[in-house]
């Protein structure tokens, strides 16, 4: 088989960095001071009806505190893919203590690589995950392919501090043996990917460090709808 044709090696040690203790520090700073900005502005635009859906697919979830308040805020049902599973444990702790044991699924996986691991959502999200994944055309691919009607992403911007904190951040995961390293994609890859499956950006919010997209199912030949918040 050529190079180009073989399957990519399976990611390893994602869980040395997301890891329980990791998993404890992300649910205790949620109990004590909520969402931090980009999923606690996806919960303020699903109560403005700017993210819309019924259903929740949450890929490289975490501790899955923004799929409690989807689900509080009134989604009725979420399934939560992670390549570590570290998370779990506190996952399904955080859910129970918000009584939503029954509407939250959880799997355990590289979603890009088996996308066959989760159903098909109204919304798909995912929140600083493109950075932790090589390949972010096929992450998103697999993302817009579940989506039935919108994908929300944030993602760090393309500026050259970043890069440069990005090389930094690389020590640490070659130490702890993991494959995972902090990557800074560029964002006319990152919205390529979507326009090719049929998505086109409605609104685009910019923080500090991090660019929050919410892009959706376009008819061909809408014009530009996209809102612009932040510089
Ligand atoms: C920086 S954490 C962000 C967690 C959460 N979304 C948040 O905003 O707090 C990125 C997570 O994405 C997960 N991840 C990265 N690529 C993934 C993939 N292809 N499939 C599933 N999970 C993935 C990692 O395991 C990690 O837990």
């Amino acid at each position: 088989m050529s190079a180009c044709c073989e399957p990519p090696e399976p990611l390893q040690g994602y869980d040395r960095v997301f890891d329980d203790r990791m998993a404890r520090h992300d649910a205790a700073r949620f109990r004590r001071s909520g969402l931090t900005w980009d999923p606690r502005r996806v919960v303020e635009l699903y109560r403005a009806g700017v993210v819309r859906g019924e259903t929740l697919l949450e890929v490289g979830a975490g501790v899955g505190d923004l799929t409690v308040e989807l689900l509080r805020a009134g989604m009725r049902r979420s399934e939560c893919v992670e390549l570590s599973g570290a998370y779990d444990a506190v996952a399904a702790g955080l859910l129970a203590e918000h009584g939503l044991t029954g509407r939250c699924v959880r799997r355990a996986g590289d979603f890009a690589a088996r996308p066959g691991l989760t159903a098909p959502a109204d919304v798909v999200v995912l929140l600083k995950v493109l950075c932790c994944y090589p390949d972010a055309p096929r992450l998103l691919a697999a993302a817009a392919a579940k989506a039935r009607r919108q994908v929300v992403i944030s993602y760090p911007r393309d500026a050259w501090w970043v890069r440069l904190g990005a090389a930094v951040c690389a020590a640490y995961p070659r130490l702890r043996g993991s494959d995972w390293r902090f990557v800074v994609h560029r964002p006319a890859a990152i919205r390529g990917a979507l326009a090719d499956a049929g998505l086109a950006p409605v609104r685009t919010e910019r923080r500090g460090v991090w660019v929050l997209e919410v892009h959706e199912r376009v008819a061909a030949g809408a014009g530009d709808r996209d809102a612009v918040v932040g510089n």
